[in-house]
C-alpha cells in the first residue's frame, strides 16, 4: 500500500523524529511504499492568504498546494506525526490543513451541505505530549482533541481513522519508557501491513 508520513516537528533531533524513523522503517520492511512529507524541511508555508482562496474557488489551487495534492492522491494511508502544542497541532501543521485540504479536493458543498470527498483513504495520528497522564486522564483533553482533529477534520474530509495514539509526558519519561513506546510504534506500523 502507499503510505504519505506527513511530520510535523521542528527539531530534526526530537523523540517525534525517533517516531517517524521508527514507523517508517518498519513500513518499508513490510513492503510498503513510503513517502514523507517533513513539513519543517520542505519547508512548507503554512499561511493561507487570499489568494489561495481565489485560486481554489476558480478551481486552480496555486502550486504549492497542488503538489500535496497529487502526493494525497497517490497514498492510501496517511499518517500524521506530531507533538501537541496549545491542545491541538502545531501552527505549520493546521496551515497545512487550512490549505491542502482545500474546497473541491477534501470536501464539496451539497447544497448547503458539507461532504467529504477524501472516501476511501485511511488516516493513521501519533501524537506525543509533555502533560502526564494524570493531567490527561482527568481533564478529559484527550477526548477533546480526538474530536477535533478526527472527528472535524479526518472523518469530515471522509478518512476512516484507524489509529490515534497519545504517548504522554515525553519529556519526563524514561529511556527504557521511550523505547516501549517506539516498540509500539512499529507494532501501529505492522498492523497496517495485512
Ligand atoms: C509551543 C508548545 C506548546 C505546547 N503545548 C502543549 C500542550 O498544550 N499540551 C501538552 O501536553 N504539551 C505541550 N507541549 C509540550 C510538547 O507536546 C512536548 O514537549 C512534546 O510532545 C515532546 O516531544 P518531543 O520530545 O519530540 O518534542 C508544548 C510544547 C511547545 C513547544
Amino acid at each position: 500500500m502507499n503510505h504519505l508520513v506527513v511530520y510535523a516537528h521542528p527539531n530534526p533531533a526530537s523523540f517525534n523524529h525517533a517516531i517517524l524513523d521508527a514507523y517508517t522503517s518498519e513500513l518499508k520492511a513490510s513492503g510498503h511504499e513510503v513517502r514523507i512529507r517533513d513539513l519543517y524541511a520542505v519547508p512548507f508555508d503554512p499561511v493561507i492568504v487570499q489568494s489561495d482562496y481565489d485560486m481554489i474557488n476558480r478551481g486552480t489551487p496555486p502550486e504549492d498546494i497542488r503538489r500535496e495534492h497529487d502526493l494525497i492522491r497517490w497514498a492510501g494511508t496517511m499518517t500524521f506525526v506530531f507533538p501537541i502544542f496549545w491542545a491541538g497541532m502545531p501552527a505549520m501543521l493546521k496551515g497545512y490543513i487550512e490549505k491542502v485540504f482545500s474546497l473541491g479536493f477534501a470536501y464539496i458543498f451539497e447544497g448547503d451541505r458539507p461532504k467529504g470527498i477524501l472516501k476511501g483513504k485511511k488516516a493513521v495520528i501519533i501524537n506525543t505530549t509533555g502533560g502526564a497522564l494524570n493531567y490527561y486522564q482527568k481533564s478529559g483533553m484527550i477526548e477533546n482533541i480526538r474530536q477535533t482533529i478526527d472527528g472535524g477534520i479526518f472523518r469530515f474530509c471522509g478518512f476512516q481513522v484507524l489509529e490515534h495514539r497519545f504517548f504522554v509526558g515525553v519529556p519526563i519519561s524514561t529511556p527504557a519508557e521511550r523505547s516501549l513506546m517506539l516498540e509500539e510504534v512499529r507494532g501501529i506500523a505492522r498492523s497496517l501491513s495485512s
